[in-house]
């Protein structure tokens, strides 16, 4: 009966382990909160102030943005031409099907597959956001989002993305110099994360889009690149962290991305993609600390179950055992139907007959 319960724990310990292990990035992008390498306000200097030019500008002054064609949809017109307004001096890219899938097979043909079996269209825009920014550099804006003063502070950082709620960091708005080992580590990762989760919602954001941009910053933080890089055969390569500020991801904070006076972007509405599923997810995201109590709960519930069954069990196998004892005084052959007992459950098999025996004195 002890054996059984160290068994029994063991191998639930095991499982635990094994779970935590697969999702282990997941739960530590639920204590991230970015700020040790947030874009702290006193970094950005007022709109029009002259401190903005004494800056060293890295980035290339690109933007880039996505749509299925030329035709940019009315509702988004109004927030296009803000951006393209207040940065004549940028030049603009505005990437369209052809264009993206024309860029993929010239200059990253290995991709190419992968780019054209993704089931939906919005991981094909969610992907060449990483590879427009790693071959040019610039910043990628989605159409959604209105610019509401010049992006030229943002031009001093390597690299930087954006914070959102609850966890991580979104692909809407990021700005990268070309070739950023983090966007490196991105581009090399999408096909390992090619995966389908069954539900739409969490194919996109887990195999392109947010989730998946946000677990490889992390990996990419903790210095792992080299673990995902490894099947283009450059292990360590480009897609690794040296520790240098050349190579650290700087995190726009929702202040200054959005919801200040100062702040970078304007919100101009309309999530363009999210099906019936995305609702759900959204009530998932908010309540995230109680479906983890309720998911400790189910598992603490079913653990008890399957402890119950097996205690079940193992009473079973005592009275089979008490009753061969019946049988064999009678019939004087008790060891031949111990043998077979013990054989079709071996846990519980005895070395020898006096350890047997020795459990029947007390049980009786
Ligand atoms: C551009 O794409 C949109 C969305 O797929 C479509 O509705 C529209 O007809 C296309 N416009 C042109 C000119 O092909």
């Amino acid at each position: 009966m002890r054996r059984g319960l160290t068994i029994f724990l063991l191998i639930n310990l095991l499982i635990i382990i094994f779970l935590i292990r697969s999702v282990f990035t997941l739960l530590t992008l639920l204590i991230e909160d970015g700020s040790a390498d947030a874009i702290h306000p006193a970094e950005i200097p007022a709109p029009n102030s002259p401190l903005i030019d004494d800056r060293k500008q890295l980035i290339p002054k690109i933007i880039h943005q996505t749509y299925a064609n030329d035709t940019v949809p009315e509702r988004w017109r109004e927030a296009q031409k803000s951006c393209i307004d207040m940065h004549e001096d940028y030049e603009y890219k505005l990437w369209t099907d052809a264009s993206s899938r024309e860029l993929i097979a010239t200059e990253y043909p290995w991709f190419l597959g992968t780019f054209d079996n993704y089931s939906q269209p919005i991981q094909r825009a969610d992907a060449i956001r990483y590879f427009v920014l790693n071959r040019f550099g610039g910043i990628y804006i989605d159409l959604d989002a209105g610019c509401n003063r010049r992006l030229d502070p943002l031009l001093s950082y390597p690299a930087w993305v954006r914070r959102t709620d609850p966890t991580g960091i979104s692909n809407d708005a990021m700005g990268s110099i070309a070739n950023h080992p983090f966007f490196t580590l991105v581009i090399e990762s999408l096909i390992p994360y090619d995966r389908n989760w069954k539900l739409p919602y969490i194919t996109v954001m887990y195999s392109t889009g947010p989730l998946f941009l946000s677990v490889i910053w992390q990996e990419y933080k903790r210095g792992r690149g080299s673990e995902v890089t490894s099947f283009l055969g450059t292990p360590g390569s480009s897609g690794r962290w040296d520790g240098t500020e050349d190579h650290r991801v700087r995190v726009l904070m929702g202040d200054e991305y959005n919801k200040q006076p100062w702040a970078f972007f304007r919100w101009y509405g309309g999530s363009s993609w999210h099906g019936s599923d995305a609702q759900l997810i959204f009530w998932m995201g908010k309540h995230w600390m109680l479906l983890t109590a309720s998911g400790f709960l189910v598992a603490g519930v079913v653990g008890l179950c399957i402890w119950w069954i097996y205690g079940r069990v193992l009473l079973l196998g005592q009275r089979r055992r008490k009753g061969g004892k019946c049988a064999d005084s009678n019939s004087n052959s008790w060891g031949a139907s111990g043998t077979a007992w013990a054989q079709r459950i071996p846990l519980w098999r005895r070395g020898s007959s006096n350890g047997y025996e020795l459990i029947e004195r007390h049980e009786v």
